[in-house]
C-alpha cells in the first residue's frame, strides 16, 4: 500500500496554546491524544462516490470557463435546499445509512458564536460521538503533520485578498492547500482560477460555512456535495480528497457522511493563531506574527498544521511576515494536501496536478486508472439544480 510507509505515530505536543475565547474556527486543541494516520482512508472500488460526479474529458463533458455566466448558473445561492439535492447523493447517503455506516448521533444545537451542545446526557468526547470541537481526535482524521513538517493551508477563500497571497507564494515557489467555501468560489472566480492555475491544492470547506454537527444528514450532504461539485466542474473534473469542518466542528456522524458518501477525509489542525479575528479588529497582524513565531521556533514534533485564513489583507500579511521563519527554522514546508501520499485529488494518479486523469474517478486503487466501469455517461449525477 502507498500509505503504509507513511504511518505516523504522533506524540503529544509539548506546548499548549491557550486561545482566547472566541468563535470563528477558534477552538484551541489540547494535544494529548497519540494518533496514527489510517493505512487506507479511502473507499474501495465500487464505492458510491464513483457514481456521484460526472466525468470530464473522457465522456465529452466540456465545462464552462470559470467566471462565465454559464459557469455560475444552477448553483444554490445560499444554504442548499435539502429537498432539491441530486438523487444520486441522497441514494448514496441512504445506502450508507442502511449499511450501518453513518452513526445515529443527534444533531447538536448552538447559539451564534458558541460551541455546539449535544442533547443532555450525551458526552461529546465519548467514542460514539467524538466531536472535534471538544478536541476528541478520531484516528481517521488528520490533526498533525509529520515531524518537522510545516503543512501549509488557508481557510475561507477564495477572497480578493487571496490574490496577494498567491502572488507572494508564487514568487517564493511554494504552494498550499486552500479549504474553500463554495459560495466564495462563486463570488471570486478570478482568485479561484488563479489558485488552481498556480497548481495550489483545492479542498472543501463547505458551501456556506455552518457548524456541521448542528445539521441534518441531508444538510451535511448538500454542504459537502455542492462544494465538491463546484470544484469538480471548475477544475476539469477533479474530485477533492480533503475537507475541513468550519470551526473544526465535526463528529462521527458528519465525518462518516464525508467519508462514506463522498470519500472525503477530515482535516483539522493542531495550532491556531486566531488570525481570523484580524478581520473584526479583535486581533492584530503583529500579535498573529508573534504567535506564529512561537510555533515556528517551537518543537518539531509533531509537525505543524496551523489554522490560518485568507479572509482579508491582514490575515494574509501576517502569514507573509512570518514566512521567512519557516525556512529559517528548518521546517520542511509542503502543501497540506500532499502530506498523506502526495495526491490532492481522489482522481489524481500522481503527486502533481498535471498527473490528474479528469475522466476517471480513482478511489482506493492508484494503479487502476483505466477501469472502464467508471467511464462513460453518468446521467444520475447531473441533477444539480
Ligand atoms: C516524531 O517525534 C516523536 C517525538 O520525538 C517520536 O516519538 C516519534 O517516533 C516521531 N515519529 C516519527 C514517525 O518519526
Ligand atoms: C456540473 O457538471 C456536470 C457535468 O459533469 C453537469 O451535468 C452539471 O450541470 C454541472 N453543474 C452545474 C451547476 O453547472
Ligand atoms: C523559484 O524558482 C525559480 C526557477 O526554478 C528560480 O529561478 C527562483 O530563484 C526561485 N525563487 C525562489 C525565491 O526560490
Ligand atoms: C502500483 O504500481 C507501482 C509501480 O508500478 C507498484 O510499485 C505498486 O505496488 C502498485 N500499487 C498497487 C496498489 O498495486
Ligand atoms: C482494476 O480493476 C478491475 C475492475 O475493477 C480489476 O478486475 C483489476 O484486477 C484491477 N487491476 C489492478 C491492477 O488492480
Ligand atoms: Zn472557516
Amino acid at each position: 500500500m502507498l500509505l503504509s510507509a507513511l504511518l505516523l505515530v504522533l506524540s503529544p505536543v509539548l506546548s499548549a496554546y491557550a486561545a482566547p475565547a472566541a468563535a470563528h474556527d477558534s477552538h484551541d486543541h489540547e494535544h494529548t491524544t497519540a494518533q496514527r494516520l489510517p493505512a487506507a482512508w479511502y473507499q474501495p472500488r465500487g464505492h458510491p462516490v464513483h457514481q456521484l460526479f460526472s466525468r470530464a474529458t473522457t465522456d465529452g463533458v466540456s465545462y464552462p470557463a470559470v467566471g462565465t455566466p454559464e459557469w455560475s448558473q444552477g448553483w444554490p445561492q445560499g444554504v442548499p435546499d435539502n429537498t432539491k439535492l441530486p438523487s444520486a447523493w441522497v441514494n448514496a447517503l441512504n445506502a450508507a445509512v442502511a449499511a450501518g455506516k453513518i452513526p445515529n448521533i443527534p444533531q447538536s444545537s448552538n447559539q451564534p458564536n458558541q460551541n455546539p451542545v449535544y442533547p443532555q446526557g450525551l458526552n461529546p468526547n465519548s467514542p460514539e460521538i467524538c466531536s472535534a470541537t471538544y478536541k476528541c481526535r478520531n484516528p481517521e482524521d488528520i490533526w498533525d503533520a509529520p515531524n518537522g513538517t510545516y503543512a501549509t493551508s488557508f481557510d475561507d477563500g477564495p477572497q480578493p485578498a487571496s490574490a496577494t497571497l498567491l502572488d507572494f507564494m508564487s514568487a517564493n515557489n511554494v504552494t498550499g492547500t486552500h479549504f474553500m467555501i463554495g459560495t466564495n468560489i462563486l463570488n471570486n472566480p478570478d482568485t479561484f482560477a488563479k489558485a488552481f492555475n498556480l497548481n495550489h491544492d483545492i479542498a472543501v470547506h463547505t458551501w456556506t460555512h455552518p457548524y456541521m454537527t448542528t445539521l441534518s444528514n441531508l444538510d451535511v450532504l448538500g454542504q459537502l456535495g455542492y462544494t465538491m461539485q463546484l470544484i469538480h466542474n471548475s477544475t476539469g473534473g477533479r474530485v477533492p480528497r480533503f475537507w475541513r469542518p468550519p470551526y473544526g466542528d465535526s463528529d462521527n456522524r458528519v465525518r462518516a457522511i464525508a467519508a462514506e458518501v463522498f470519500g472525503l477525509q477530515t482535516v483539522v489542525w493542531n495550532q491556531d493563531t486566531n488570525d481570523w479575528a484580524i478581520s473584526t479588529n479583535g486581533n492584530t497582524v503583529d500579535k498573529v506574527v508573534s504567535t506564529l513565531t512561537g510555533y515556528l521556533t517551537g518543537p518539531k514534533t509533531p509537525g505543524l498544521i496551523i489554522l490560518e485564513h485568507e479572509i482579508v489583507d491582514g490575515t494574509v500579511q501576517a502569514w507573509i511576515n512570518a514566512f521567512p521563519m519557516i525556512k529559517a527554522n528548518g521546517w520542511n514546508m509542503i502543501s497540506l494536501a500532499k502530506i498523506v501520499d502526495g495526491r490532492s485529488y481522489q482522481n489524481a494518479a500522481g503527486s502533481s496536478s498535471d498527473d490528474v486523469e479528469p475522466g476517471d474517478i480513482l478511489v482506493g486503487d492508484e494503479n487502476n486508472s483505466t477501469d472502464t466501469s467508471d467511464d462513460g455517461d453518468d446521467s444520475s449525477s447531473n441533477a444539480t439544480s
